[in-house]
């Protein structure tokens, strides 16, 4: 099979590292890839978010499936557009990537399906949405409905801050159209846990969940992020919260996006708040985290390409994964300035002695091949240094020492990642 992955990020490395050693792959093509997938796939020069581009390669080249790795391309209706092509697609259609692209829209499904969630408002005027807030009090939530690359959240601890968020998102626009309607939240307490299962439009297998750390600083501290690290499985995530996981949130999602005539095909990622009263759903992605994906993926141990194509083609139901047992952790190394302004182009050395650390797979981010053959920063997010350990201590204590060998003065990581779980 001839497969072209779509994206070149690190959840795309880690992607891209377990189909290389599928049994029914023939050729892998990453667009546009990066210096770490580019030893693995062809990397192609064609944007991630360039549907016309994508579909005239794949048909050109006969591609057999496209796998997207972010939202954008989704959203924008890459899966509608292979269908219409002709080509398999791994991934919802924009009717359904919708679950991302709007909040409001999870909000109704989740409300529908009888999904646990926090208590919910929407609003197009600023002056209700402000009034509304007078009667709730703080703390609470306050979020623009559409794609604001990660950063339309605000959960404000007190009223003033939650009215300069109306503020920003309503009518100075912060994220652009974005903010035309927000929604107001109550405030859940407790763990956040990502989980992800695979979904054929109606059935779904459930691959398992990670922590993310979002804050750029240890303790979490700083600035919201893409995520800083992760790690797989949490211990907090018990077999039975999976269990009630699938059947109070994820299938009766399913359930109501079938019924809406808009089946989901893809992975579905639920970012849960483990509360005292249940686990309760936050939001859902369209795709694989990242940096969950690295960290799930260094614990695969099936044909993942098998699994994507059972999901395709509706037959999901026959489909099972091995994982192994131990843990995995993923450790992020950002350029300084991250998640702001970054500089990018600077090398990076040591990359074959953190390799060499036992247990550790190094996955590029945002990186570039120089022109001499050496690794350069190419974005904000630049590597992750996953390992899988016998216990956690151990995957951390790996992932930390091939960070250490790392030569890259530009770059920094937290120290402290799975500390909630250590
Ligand atoms: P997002 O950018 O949509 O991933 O959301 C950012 C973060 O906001 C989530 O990961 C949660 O930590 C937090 N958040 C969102 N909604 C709520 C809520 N209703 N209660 C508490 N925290 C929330
Ligand atoms: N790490 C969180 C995300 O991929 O959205």
């Amino acid at each position: 099979m001839k497969v072209l992955v779509v994206g070149g990020g690190g959840r795309e490395h880690a992607l891209c590292w377990v189909l290389a050693r599928s049994p029914l792959l023939t050729k892998l093509f990453c667009a546009p890839g990066n210096a770490g997938i580019a030893t693995l796939a062809e990397c192609v020069p064609i944007g991630a978010e360039d549907i016309p581009a994508l579909i005239a390669f794949a048909r050109a080249e006969a591609v057999d499936l496209v796998i997207a790795g972010p939202e954008a391309p989704l959203v924008l209706g890459l899966a509608d557009a292979c269908a219409a092509a002709g080509l398999r697609c791994f991934g919802p259609s924009a009717a359904a990537a919708r679950l991302e692209a709007s909040k409001g829209f999870t909000r109704e499904v989740a409300t529908a399906a009888g999904v646990p969630g926090a208590a919910w408002r929407r609003f197009t005027d600023p002056a209700a949405a402000r009034a509304y807030l007078r009667e709730t009090g703080a703390p609470i939530v306050v979020k623009a409905d559409g794609l604001a690359a990660g950063k339309g959240v605000v959960v404000a601890a007190s009223l003033a801050e939650a009215e300069a968020a109306i503020a920003d998102i309503m009518e100075s626009r912060v994220h652009g159209q974005a903010g035309a309607t927000v929604l107001i939240e109550e405030c859940l307490i407790g763990q956040e846990v990502s989980f992800f299962a695979l979904c054929d439009g109606e059935t779904a297998l459930p691959i398992g969940a990670a922590q993310d750390h979002k804050r750029v600083g240890d303790g979490d501290t700083g600035p919201n992020t893409g995520g800083m690290g992760a790690y797989s499985p949490p211990p907090v995530f018990t077999p039975a919260l999976e269990a009630e996981v699938m059947a109070r949130i994820i299938r009766p999602t399913l359930a109501e996006m079938a019924r809406r005539g808009m089946p989901f095909r893809g992975v579905l990622f639920a970012g849960l708040m483990l509360t005292a009263a249940g686990p309760k759903l936050i939001e859902y992605n369209v795709r694989f985290g990242d940096p969950e994906c690295q960290a799930l993926m260094l614990r695969l141990q099936s044909d993942l390409l098998a699994a994507l194509i059972a999901a395709c083609d509706g037959r999901l139901a026959e489909a099972t994964l091995r994982w192994d047992a131990r843990p995995s952790l993923v450790v992020v190394m950002a350029a300084r300035g991250y998640p702001g302004a970054v500089r990018k182009g600077s090398p990076i050395r040591g990359l074959d002695r953190a390799a060499a650390v036992p247990g550790v797979q190094v996955f590029h981010a945002g990186t570039a091949p120089g022109p001499g053959g050496e690794v350069l920063a190419n974005g904000g997010r630049v590597l992750g240094i996953g390992a899988i350990g016998t216990d956690l201590h151990a995957a951390r204590d790996a992932a930390y020492r091939a960070v250490d060998v790392i030569d890259w003065p530009e770059g920094f990581c937290r120290r402290d990642i799975a500390h909630r779980a250590l």
